[in-house]
């Protein structure tokens, strides 16, 4: 890369990021995020510069995949924290729009993605997964990445933009990166600052009960309702989990499943720890 590239461009307006756009070099890859960042949004950064000439990450607080009584004005940001390992990842520009931006006064389309957005963190979260499909699909078109990669955490919102693009046709190509892990198995996530120290010891309850099903799974147990019995047991030993949901579905439609069959299938949970709400993910039976 020549020293020319080095300077990583912040831009904070959609007509600054356009005028950006024309002089860039393609392929280039996109990674959108609400900021706040660590070692999980950093692996898709690494990804993107892997595969791309060019990366552009976005933090975007969206308020639309927040509910009313959620955590939209509390939700972590550190702005020159998240520039400073942008430009230590050697990022080539970061966009942050403002909601204004994004949601020009008046804005009244959405996205809905309705197979996939009303089950799981869709039922226990209405319009969030509208939240985010909306937004991705306005940073999709302002962006217009050739790829956009996207974390299995959050495995429901993969499936529910790889939906999107493929329904509304859309020109990228979506990479779905592998969930990075604490050293004690934590899923990473910007929420983890809301958890107390005991809070966050309990909080290890989750990928045990989790990597318990798998094993199981790969020891030959493929009944989901045994699989699932073990996991809220595992769940309920730990007094500070408040078990949210937990299913055992179909890798691409997310329907509930009998047993893990040769597709394989995703353990999904979520839970409340005191305040906090946590989710994390786990594939069965792909070997
Ligand atoms: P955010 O929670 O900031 O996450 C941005 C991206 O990082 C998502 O694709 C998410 O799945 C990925 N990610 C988060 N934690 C991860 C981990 N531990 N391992 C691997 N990847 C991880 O997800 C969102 O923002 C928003 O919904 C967004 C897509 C930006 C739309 O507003």
């Amino acid at each position: 890369m020549d020293q020319g590239k080095m300077h990583m461009q912040v831009l904070t307006t959609i007509a600054e990021l356009s005028r950006w756009l024309a002089s860039a070099t393609p392929p280039t890859g996109f990674v959108p995020t609400m900021g706040f960042l660590h070692k999980g949004h950093l692996s898709l950064v690494r990804r993107a510069r892997d595969e791309n000439e060019m990366v552009i990450v976005s933090i975007f607080v969206n308020p639309t995949q927040f509910g009313p009584n959620e955590d939209f004005q509390d939700y972590p940001r550190d702005l020159s924290r998240d520039l400073g390992v942008l430009e230590e990842a050697r990022v080539d520009a970061v966009f942050t729009p403002t909601v204004d931006d994004i949601y020009p006064s008046g804005a009244s389309t959405m996205i809905e993605v309705e197979s996939l957005s009303n089950i799981l963190e869709g039922a226990s979260r209405p319009g969030h997964f509208r939240g985010v499909a909306t937004v991705v699909c306005k940073l999709f078109h302002v962006v217009q990445p050739n790829r956009a990669y996207f974390g299995e955490k959050d495995y429901q919102q993969l499936q529910v933009i790889r939906r999107m693009v493929h329904d509304l046709h859309m020109p990228v190509e979506v990479v779905g990166c592998p969930t990075i892990r604490e050293p004690d198995g934590l899923a990473m996530s910007s929420r983890h600052v809301y958890l107390s120290q005991p809070q966050r010891e309990a909080a290890v309850a989750l990928p045990q009960a989790l990597f318990r099903a798998k094993q199981l799974c790969i020891e030959g147990e493929h009944d989901v309702a045994k699989l699932q019995a073990e996991v809220h047991h595992r769940l309920a030993n730990e007094p500070l989990i408040r078990p949210d949901y937990m299913a055992i579905v179909h890798p691409y439609t997310l329907q509930p499943l009998a047993s893990v069959g040769l597709e394989g299938a995703v353990l999904c949970l979520a839970v409340w720890i005191g305040k906090t709400r946590l989710i994390d993910n786990i594939r069965l039976g792909d070997g």
